[in-house]
């Protein structure tokens, strides 16, 4: 099923699993990535592995100079209205590693959107000069709308979700599932682990995002801990239990840290607040990660962010080997060229040159 097959407002009504469908290609490779729906347990495992395979390649020079040989010949427009670091950064690293062509639009107020050009205009002005879009937005739904409209267009490119609005930022759950998976290569995978998201997960679009992505895995368990205000959407809850998944919401970080395999921390989503000042009320700090709790950390768990961050965790824990931002936001760049590498098909040419 493709996205040709349905009216926008069909489309839209549907539930993150039914949208899914309409997403891959017959191979069921991703065509637009829009959602972690979209990944099964079996393309999390091939696609960390391209990740990886990248990784090594991309330490020599024949091995870059055969990776950035791959897609010459396509061009990606990076679409980022709104504010970005990493994932900015990482796919554009990603694109140039395959060799790939971008451009970018970071601000509408010098884009022709200022002029009053609709947004459906806008993305078939970029489809007209690009092979790929990839979008972050803080507008929620316009992912999905910019791939409607693409694949109903005569040039239909793929979609990138690079985080839009609260909805999903399926890149990001990627990322952090290869991390999840690197660390716990020697500890039987990421099956039957505990992961402990803390922080805004009411508003964080990448704890919507790896929390259902973690359904793919056997025996995890999910552990929600935030202020009431900012506590874990109901949507998110729904997809748990369709998948009979093991989950806990509470509100101390402490008691909870000696069961964690992996802490999961997040910043307060403030831009989100419907009055200024709002989350300042909310006490926080009970739950920023203490130094005083690596004592009760286990010997191999791991500390996640998907940055930025601000207090949650302080500076002084950067160099405890249980600290794994840092790589965590490395992984980005491999997993996205792996990623790109797989929507345009040459993830194929990369196994095969590692056999050779
Ligand atoms: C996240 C985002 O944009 O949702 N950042 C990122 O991409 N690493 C998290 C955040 O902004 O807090």
């Amino acid at each position: 099923m493709a996205l040709t097959d349905i009216a926008w407002e069909a489309f839209y009504e549907l539930d993150p699993v039914a949208k899914s469908r309409h997403l891959n290609q017959d191979d069921g490779r991703p065509f637009h990535t829009l959602m972690t729906q979209q990944f099964d347990r079996a393309a999390l495992d091939t696609l960390g592995e391209l990740a990886t395979r990248v990784r090594f390649l991309a330490k020599t020079k024949e091995g870059m100079a055969f990776l950035s040989d791959l897609l010459p010949h396509r061009r990606a427009m990076l679409y980022f209205t709104q504010p970005s670091t990493r994932t900015f950064l990482s796919f554009c690293s990603a694109c140039e590693i395959l060799g790939m062509r971008i451009g970018t639009v970071r601000n509408t107020a010098t884009s022709s959107e200022l002029k009053g050009e609709t947004k459906d205009d806008s993305v078939r002005t970029f489809s007209s000069y690009f092979d790929c879009v990839i979008m972050r937005t803080q507008v929620g739904g316009l992912a999905e709308r910019m791939a409607w409209v693409l694949s109903n267009s005569e040039r239909p490119v793929p979609i990138i979700n690079a985080g839009s609005g609260k909805d999903q930022h399926p890149t990001q759950a990627l990322l952090d599932v290869y991390t999840l998976q690197r660390s716990f290569e020697a500890r039987g995978g990421i099956d039957g682990k505990t992961v402990v998201f803390v922080g805004d997960l009411l508003r964080g679009r990448t704890v919507r995002s790896l929390s259902a992505l973690l359904t793919n895995y056997e025996g995890v368990r999910q552990v929600f801990i935030a202020p009431p205000q900012l506590q874990v959407a109901d949507d998110v809850l729904a997809i748990l239990d369709a998948h009979s998944v093991d989950y806990r919401l509470g509100d101390t970080l402490e008691s909870v840290v000696p069961e964690a395999d992996a802490i999961y921390m997040t910043r307060v989503q403030d831009e989100w607040d419907a009055e200024a000042g709002e989350s300042a009320k909310i006490d926080i700090e009970r739950f920023w990660f203490r130094e005083a709790y690596l004592s009760q950390l286990k010997s191999d768990a791991v500390i996640m962010h998907p940055l930025p961050r601000r207090h949650e965790i302080p500076a002084a824990i950067d160099n405890d080997p249980r600290a794994m931002y840092w790589r965590q936001m490395r992984n980005g760049m491999w997993i996205r060229a792996a990623l790109i590498a797989t929507i345009f098909g040459c993830d194929g040419e990369i196994n095969a040159f590692d056999e050779a």
